[in-house]
């Protein structure tokens, strides 16, 4: 019986009082991506390029062109990208990079992580070293960032 009651309180928990996750809802935009004993490493890893506009330009060109990232992240970066049916797409829609609060939520680290390592579960790929060298990609990373500027 307790184990009973404590099964129904977690699935409380997991599922909300307004039943099954909505993605896209603020708790699971806002949960780590990066695996629990990969996170404290990625999170000391620093951009080496500096937010300047010709490191911004550099990374936007890569966007929206040979990394295609804007098929599905969108040209504007609020995750609705031309390939996107959002009816059709499986699992989790690409990230909003305009959301302030993901941004603040999310070191630099953890972004490069999942450029190296794609998102397990989502249609997020791993990106080093097939289509970016590891410099485009924290270029790239500067171009989003630069969404989450007013
Ligand atoms: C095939 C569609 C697709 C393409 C192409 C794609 N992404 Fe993604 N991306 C996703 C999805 C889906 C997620 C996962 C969203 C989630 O975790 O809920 C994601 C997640 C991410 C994340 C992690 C978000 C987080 O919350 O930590 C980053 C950073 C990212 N993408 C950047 C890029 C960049 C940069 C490119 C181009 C080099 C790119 N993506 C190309 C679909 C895509």
């Amino acid at each position: 019986m307790h184990l009973y009651v404590l099964f129904m309180v977690c699935m409380a928990a997991a599922l909300g009082p307004w039943g099954p996750p909505a993605f896209g809802a603020d708790d699971a935009v806002l949960r780590p991506r990066v695996p629990t004993d990969k996170i404290e490493e990625a999170k000391t890893w620093s951009n080496p390029f500096d937010a300047t506009s010709e490191n911004i330009e550099k990374g936007k060109a890569i966007f929206h062109g040979k990394a295609f990232c804007a098929t599905c992240h969108g040209k504007d970066g609020k995750g609705l990208g031309s390939d996107i049916d959002q009816g059709s797409f499986k699992g989790p829609l690409p990230r909003n990079f305009t959301d302030k609060e993901w941004q603040a939520a999310r070191t630099d680290g953890e972004l490069f992580w999942i450029l190296k390592h794609g998102s397990k579960g989502t249609a997020m790929a791993s990106f080093i070293p097939l289509i970016l060298t590891e410099e485009e990609a924290w270029q790239v990373l500067r171009y989003v960032r630069s969404f989450g500027q007013p």
